[in-house]
């Protein structure tokens, strides 16, 4: 209530000098009026006129006012200024100075966010539209290969196929991990969580995962947890997290171990996938989780990775409340780890 009054008086303020004009002309027109005996119809027009004269002052000042913020708008719509001190409204309006500026700022970074999002899609675009031609242009290779007699060379036809069959798979691989993409950026990944036990699962996913590993040197060691250990979580998503961190450590590790852990709490029980390969750069590590980067995309490449299955992890988890971390040494190893709710 103070405020609007204080403001109030403050915006009157403006047409102060034409007040105290009109004020004189009253007073001396009622002056000549009693003592000189001014004609009363002359006092009239003269007060009339001169009421007239100051309205006008008035209504030009207020134009001057809406003229600069005409200009305002229009500078901003043109884009004409580069930063909000450019943006100056005589004293009196300073108040509405400051929220042109806010709306002005808001604007901008509305502006440079939807030019960023816009150039991510691009750049998302590009990387899908360079992944998928990989493995078709290689199955395309191999089917003309074959077409153009190798189909009857049997030293080398079943090895063609099996190699087409490969690049199939990694191709529907890809476009697995993008529609979980898809599905997690429109928000239709839904959750599902219950509890389960611990050593059942974790343990089955270590066992499916074994003799899939090419490598000799390589061990694969599961430390069991308390039998009746139970975590709460959505089963089939949290596989595809532990399979991918698994599968990861397996890809990147040439020799030694891959060890997964399974740490108890009060509250919570945390998972620690350590293995003994080639490590993660330092300057990579917080880029690991981006989509479709790869620290060696050579090496990537010849295991079979995109660079989505990271990306997916993060998001899973962070459906459930969990982040993940990562301590890495290169050429010493690497060890990937989160919590999850007992
Ligand atoms: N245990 C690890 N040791 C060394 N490097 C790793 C390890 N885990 C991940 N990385 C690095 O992080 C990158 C991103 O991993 P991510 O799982 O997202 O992709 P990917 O395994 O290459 O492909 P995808 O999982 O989509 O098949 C990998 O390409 C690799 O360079
Ligand atoms: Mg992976």
């Amino acid at each position: 209530m103070l405020n609007e009054i204080k403001s109030n008086l403050r915006s009157s303020l403006i047409y102060l000098r034409e007040y105290i004009l009109f004020l004189l002309i009253v007073i001396i027109t009622f002056y000549f009026l009693s003592e000189r005996n001014l004609n009363l119809l002359f006092a009239y027009i003269l007060l009339a006129i001169s009421g007239l004269i100051i309205l006008f002052q008035m209504g030009k000042g207020r134009n001057k006012e809406l003229g600069q913020i005409k200009v305002i708008i229009n500078n901003i719509t043109t884009n004409k200024y580069s930063s909000t001190d450019e943006i100056v409204l005589t004293k009196n309006l300073d108040s509405l100075e400051k929220e042109i500026k806010q709306m002005y700022q808001k604007s901008k970074n509305d502006i440079e966010y939807l030019n960023k999002l816009q150039k991510m899609r691009s750049q998302f675009i590009a990387n899908v539209s360079h992944e998928l031609r990989t493995p078709i242009f290689t199955i395309q290779g191999y089917i003309e290969t074959l077409l153009e007699g190798a189909i009857d060379d049997t030293n080398v036809n079943k090895k063609f196929l099996r190699k087409a069959n490969q690049h199939t798979i990694a191709l529907s691989n890809l476009l697995n991990d993008l529609i979980d993409l898809s599905m997690i950026e429109s928000g239709e990944l839904r959750m599902s969580y219950r509890y389960f036990n611990v050593n059942k699962y974790l343990g089955g996913i270590v066992e499916e995962i074994v003799p899939l590993v090419e490598e000799n040197d390589l061990e694969i060691i599961y430390h069991p947890a308390r039998d009746d250990l139970e975590i709460l979580g959505d089963k089939e998503k949290l596989k595809q997290v532990f399979v991918n961190i698994i599968q990861n450590a397996i890809k990147y590790t040439k020799k030694g171990s891959v060890e997964v852990f399974v740490e108890e709490d009060k509250k919570s029980v945390k998972f620690i996938v350590k293995d003994t390969g080639i490590g993660i750069p330092e300057k990579s590590v917080g880029r690991i989780f981006e989509r479709f980067y790869r620290v060696d995309k050579t090496r990537s490449r010849s295991v079979g990775g995109t660079g989505l299955g990271l990306a997916i992890v993060k998001h899973i988890l962070e459906a459930h409340n969990s982040t993940i971390e990562v301590k890495s040494v290169l050429n010493k190893g690497s060890e990937f780890s989160f919590e999850l709710n007992k």
